[in-house]
């Protein structure tokens, strides 16, 4: 089928990539000419686990295409799926101005019947808004109709989340509209669910939330475990067992960040606002998040009289491990706090590094300063005090002897829970970490 793809961010690129990997002919649409340009060239703008092989791929079999010319792109498309941004206003809504750009694209492009298809997270009745907006506004008379489907993708696995997905929901208010988008999806062989319109566009935010109040749920309990005596992790171990309670997404640590969580927990807190309902759930469970976000520096400025001065070790600055996101990165905002109160930051990041230095350029900012290392030995050489931020491989392979032997205090605040407590008591090592 000949499919466009408006905006080639993870959520865009990743769909259209996959689209022509399973045999359709897709044209993916963006602003940036520059970007548009290094996609041609087989790379990928974004660092996702084997993109690039499919992208090059697919570019020589001449099934997939990229473009500035939303128009030729939009013309005679038989889909057009949206996967722009909606992030996050200050009010904690989703701000849909970049659907409305395309939507006014698509109304003054299309020449043909076509299916719009939102694949971006909206709130819930945007796709009714969509529609009319788009129907208001076209230039020649075809039919257009507006789908949901949205995506679940994890940031580091899109590729493999995409390809094996473990459902795919679609929500469409006519049988056309969701034959064509069985169609489409036929070919990946996957489960699919097939509901309206505006469920679809909840079970997005419901999952992601869902997720958001497993984590809070596991660092509020491991909090309590610090409190009582009880280790989180043989607490995690123990619930894992419970069918109904799955063994994914229990691990406790310094909080949920990245492109979504963040953003759709608020968004779905603003929603029920508007609605006039108190989501209480949510709304602890994004209090908890912010909480613990700055449990690790809180916890390390009760048993420093200052970082005045002090080399601080931090490993670790993206969200997760597997990506370069430092979008709501617990990282960032425990920089802030330790370069306010003067610590100089010697950081290290297998990905981070090149948009952490956006944020914080190298050399000395306010009280404090930031150098960028290679190794994470290097952060540790003569370190007053080390934080982990993110549970990267090059960072767990760091032996607990190595801290003791090459910092000169080893005293560790880890908000990930790499390491046993017993390993680093025996190394010698002073080791703080999340729920035990
Ligand atoms: C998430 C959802 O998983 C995905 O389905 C959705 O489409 C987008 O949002 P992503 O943000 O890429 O994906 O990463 P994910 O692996 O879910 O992790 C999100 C955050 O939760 C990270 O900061 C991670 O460190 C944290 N997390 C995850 C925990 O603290 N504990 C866990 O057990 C799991």
């Amino acid at each position: 089928m000949k499919i466009a793809v408006a905006g080639t961010g993870y959520v865009g690129l990743v769909a259209g990539v996959c689209f022509a990997e399973v045999g359709h002919d897709v044209t993916c649409v963006d602003v940036d000419e520059a970007k548009v340009k290094v996609m041609e060239s087989g790379v990928s703008p974004i660092y996702e686990d084997g993109l690039e092989e499919l992208m090059k791929k697919n570019n020589a079999t001449g099934r997939l295409h990229y473009t500035t010319d939303y128009a030729s792109a939009y013309a005679n498309a038989e889909a057009i799926f949206i996967g722009v941004g909606t992030p996050e206003m200050p009010d904690g809504s989703a701000n849909l101005s970049y659907i409305a750009t395309v939507c006014r694209q698509i109304a003054e492009s299309v020449e043909h019947d076509c299916l719009v298809v939102v694949k971006s997270t909206v709130p819930v009745g945007t796709n009714d808004k969509v529609e009319q907006f788009i129907k208001d506004s076209l230039e020649k008379d075809v039919k257009i109709e507006v789908a949901s489907n949205p995506e679940f993708l994890a940031q580091g696995t899109a590729v493999h989340d995409t390809l094996h997905a473990a459902r795919i929901i679609i929500g469409t208010e006519s049988k056309e509209a969701e034959a064509k988008l069985m169609e489409i999806y036929e070919p990946f062989g996957l489960p699919i669910v097939s509901v309206k319109r505006r469920s679809a566009e909840m079970i997005k935010y419901a999952c992601n939330d869902f997720l958001a109040l497993k984590i809070s749920y596991m660092n509020d309990i491991a909090n309590l475990c610090e409190l009582v005596g009880a280790d989180i992790e043989d607490v995690a171990k123990g619930m894992s067992y419970d069918a109904r309670i799955g063994e994914r997404f229990l691990n406790a640590g310094i909080g949920f960040g990245g492109s979504c969580f963040p953003k759709d927990t608020k968004a779905l807190k603003f929603l029920a606002k508007q609605n006039g309902y108190e989501l209480k759930t949510v709304e602890a469970c994004v209090d908890v998040n912010t909480r613990q976000k700055t449990k690790m520096f809180n916890k390390a400025k009760d048993r420093m009289i200052t970082f005045d001065g002090l080399k601080v070790a931090v490993l670790g600055l993206t969200f997760k491990s597997g990506t370069d996101d430092l979008r709501e990165a617990p990282s960032v905002e425990n920089i802030k706090l330790l370069l306010e109160q003067g610590a100089n930051i010697y950081a290290y990041d297998p990905a981070g590094v090149p948009r952490a230095k956006q944020q914080f350029p190298e050399g000395t900012i306010g009280r404090g300063s930031i150098t960028y290392v290679d190794d994470p030995k290097e952060a540790l050489e003569r370190a007053n005090i080390c934080f982990v931020f993110t549970e990267w491989p090059q960072i767990r392979e760091v032996k607990p002897a190595s801290y003791k032997e090459l910092m000169k205090t080893p005293l560790v605040y880890d908000g990930r829970n790499l390491y046993g407590l017993k390993e680093m008591k025996d190394a010698g090592v002073e080791y703080y970490s999340v729920g035990r």
